[in-house]
């Protein structure tokens, strides 16, 4: 790929990247149009089951910038939605840093199971940060990309990186010091598991940039949530180091209720859960009542749908519990993955019928 400005040769890049669930969240935001979080949250990076493929093209040619995710085109132009913005605000960050005015093709596909409601913004993002930062060949760092990703989605700075990564929240106005590094990698602990019971596989009713500004706004709670989860962040960090399932458990689902009762508190609340997240909660601590340990540990994002941490060898006892819950439709295994990686710049990676907009010149 040239750099020169206004001379751009066609190339579709091809990379694969991967959702990411945290086991302290991200909720609510210091600086909304780079995406500066109050606090430092720590993931897991999901594997291939829940991914992401996007292929870029930046041509001369195009008097646009055009995105595709799942066939289906993102209006850019007209009425961006909110992501849409954000997209376009790192596109027009990307070109001055790279000295080049080309307009880009964007085709994303999910892979995450039909009918899931997964649809996921983080390995979304991570995904096209990493190709388009790979087509302009602008050698930059993973935490150089992490940060690109932040601009998209907060969450996907994480899927930056495999294995369990934790987003230092940072303090400079311009975000350089915000930024994902990994803890370990996706081999350390890789009979970590998460299994996900889907509980309600439609659109969420209030998206996460609206009630990342209302919960700050609205919620009395809030204040002390920023504290509670950067400690949080330093718990799980240190039981992931030391494999210590029990600690990691109990500040997983400690965390997740305490994110949950600021959404509930926020004016108007907000409510994710659904009477199933509320029955799989109680199946979990009856279970670890049982087993006299913590085998299991529940967290839910902006939705009701649950992802169960546990290990290998208690996996299809989490399964079968599930059968027991009402109102789960579908469980999907995912173990922790390695992160984004190109997977070439062939064209045959690529539909030919996205490639439309190139020749319809
Ligand atoms: C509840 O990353 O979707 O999943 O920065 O507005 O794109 P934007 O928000 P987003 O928020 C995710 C919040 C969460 C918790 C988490 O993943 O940390």
């Amino acid at each position: 790929m040239q750099k020169t400005r206004g001379k751009v040769t066609e190339k579709v890049t091809t990379a694969i990247g991967t959702s990411n669930i945290a086991f302290v969240k991200y909720w609510g935001r210091r600086e909304e149009r780079i995406n500066l979080p109050m606090n430092s949250s720590i993931s897991m990076t999901l594997d291939d089951t829940m991914s992401t493929k996007t292929s870029v093209i930046f041509s001369n040619d195009m008097d646009c910038d055009r995105l595709f995710i799942d066939g289906k085109e993102e209006d850019l132009r007209g009425e961006p939605s909110e992501k849409s913005k954000f997209t376009m605000d790192m596109l027009n960050y990307l070109r001055i840093i790279s000295n080049q005015d080309a307009h880009v093709l964007i085709v994303s596909e999910n892979g995450f199971p039909s009918s899931s409601g997964l649809a996921s913004s983080a390995s979304g993002g991570a995904t096209l940060a990493f190709a388009l930062s790979h087509a302009l060949n602008l050698g930059l760092s993973q935490r150089e990309i992490s940060i690109i990703a932040r601009r998209i989605s907060g969450s996907a700075c994480r899927s930056v990186y495999g294995g369990i990564v934790k987003w230092n929240k940072g303090s400079k106005a311009d975000g350089s010091d915000s930024y994902a590094e990994q803890v370990v990698n996706e081999n350390y602990w890789s009979d970590l598991t998460d299994i996900i019971a889907i509980a309600d596989p439609s659109k969420k009713k209030v998206s996460s940039s609206t009630g990342h500004s209302s919960t700050i706004r609205t919620s009395s709670l809030y204040a002390s949530r920023p504290a509670f989860a950067e400690e949080g962040t330093g718990i799980v960090a240190s039981a992931v180091l030391s494999k210590d399932f029990q600690k990691l458990a109990e500040a997983i689902m400690r965390d997740s209720n305490n994110m949950h009762a600021t959404m509930l508190d926020t004016w108007p609340p907000i409510i994710y859960l659904t009477d199933t997240s509320r029955d799989i909660m109680y199946a979990i601590h009856e279970l670890n009542l049982r087993s006299g340990q913590y085998v299991a540990a529940y967290t839910f994002d902006a939705g009701a749908n649950a992802h169960i941490i546990t290990t290998a060898r208690h996996a299809n006892e989490i399964l079968d519990l599930l059968k027991d819950v009402p109102g789960v439709t579908d469980t999907i295994k995912s173990k922790s993955g390695s992160g984004p990686r190109i997977l070439g710049d062939d064209a045959s990676l690529i539909d030919a019928d996205a490639l439309i907009p190139l020749k319809r010149r």
